[in-house]
């Protein structure tokens, strides 16, 4: 058995939920795992690389051809070019497939994520030409093979991307785009973090455009899953993505005010969520009253976890300490350029 090194992407934040989904899916090995930056380092069995795109937890995931830990502030561009070249690209590129190459850096450094590009792309054109006396078109609109070079601090790492462009957080049934969806890994991480279990009913009391109640659906085959909003548009916004993904019928949508959930709902097993935070909502009074009476509400119709993501997390600890309630677990992780918390709460 030959083991790979792939490199797995993903929200900052959520690292140990990539580690254990690569661990369950595809039998992976953790490496390495940075937290908070949102880079995962796994060993693989080749065969099993192409289950990469079960992963619902990852943004991207890149073939390790190369690492190199010694890129100081002198001559580093000379590093690239000599790593990239020596990586063995000319496997994956050869004169007739087109490819690109994208890089990132992060650090301080003196030169920028262009030169690092363009550095690379001389090295994989050179590798080519050495290996089959031609080069390789290059092609940075729809290349065929993506070359990713990333200077992470004072190391190089090389990889092909294994999705090629596609990021895999994008999910395809994002037809309605609700002005503040989150991010589908994000919610499948919460969807894990709330210890549902197949066969409980999971709610999403402000679901907007359905997010958490799809990537539930899909996860939970015998779940009762519901998605209610007070905004009709959204309902609709919502039930147009559940049909794109499949998962319409497993959905149950309400048009309703989550301040008054017992009279829509009786009882459910969990809620995750993803409320509007006050940052947002432009009245921080307003917002700490939703959130006041809907959780006063929820205490007593949910039956096992309050999952919610949400920069309004000292609110969220303080009303649902006052019902009894415990905050089991916290973690901050990024949401586009805001900071917010998952907060994890259970009854007594
Ligand atoms: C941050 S958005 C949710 C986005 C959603 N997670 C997605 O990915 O599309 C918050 C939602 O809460 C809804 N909302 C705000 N107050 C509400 C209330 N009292 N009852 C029900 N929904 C409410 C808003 O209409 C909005 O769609």
């Amino acid at each position: 058995m030959t083991r790979r090194t792939v490199i797995l992407t993903t929200n900052p934040g959520i690292e140990d939920i990539v580690v254990w989904e690569a661990e369950a899916k595809l039998s992976a090995e953790a490496i390495e795992v940075r937290s908070g930056h949102g880079r995962v380092l796994v060993s693989v069995d080749e065969k099993k690389i192409y289950l990469v795109e079960q992963l619902r937890s990852i943004h991207r995931a890149k073939l390790l051809l190369a690492r190199n830990g010694i890129c100081g502030s002198q001559d580093c561009l000379r590093k690239v070019y000599e790593v990239v070249a020596a990586s063995g690209v000319e496997k994956y590129v050869t004169p007739y497939t087109s490819f690109a190459v994208r890089a990132e850096r992060v650090g301080e450094h003196d030169f920028s994520s262009l030169d690092v590009a363009r550095v690379a792309g001389d090295a994989v054109i050179d590798a080519v030409r050495r290996a089959y006396g031609e080069r390789p078109p290059v092609d940075l609109d729809y290349p065929a093979v993506v070359v990713s070079v990333d200077v992470i601090h004072d190391e190089i790492y090389v990889s092909i991307e294994l999705g090629g462009e596609m990021s895999w957080h994008r999910r395809g049934y994002r037809i309605y785009d609700h002005p503040a969806a989150l991010k589908p890994t994000l919610a499948y991480a919460m969807i894990l973090m709330s210890d549902v279990v197949d066969g409980d009913t999971l709610m999403d009391p402000m679901c907007g455009g359905g997010t958490v109640a799809i990537e539930a659906a899909m996860l939970l085959e015998h779940s009762r899953i519901i998605c209610m909003d007070r905004s009709r548009r959204h309902i609709a916004g919502a039930r147009l993505n559940a049909k794109a993904a499949l998962v319409e019928n497993r959905i149950r949508f309400i048009v309703g005010d989550a301040t008054r959930l017992s009279s829509y709902v009786e009882d459910v097993d969990v809620v995750v969520s993803n409320p509007p935070y006050g940052i947002r909502m432009g009245s921080p009074r307003e917002v700490r009253r939703v959130y006041r009476e809907f959780l006063r509400e929820a205490v007593n119709v949910v039956k096992k976890s309050i999952v919610l993501i949400t920069t309004e997390h000292k609110t969220v600890r303080r009303v649902l300490e006052e019902h009894g309630w415990r905050i089991t677990h916290a973690r901050k992780v990024a949401h586009g350029n805001l900071y917010p918390y998952i907060v994890v709460a259970k009854p007594g």
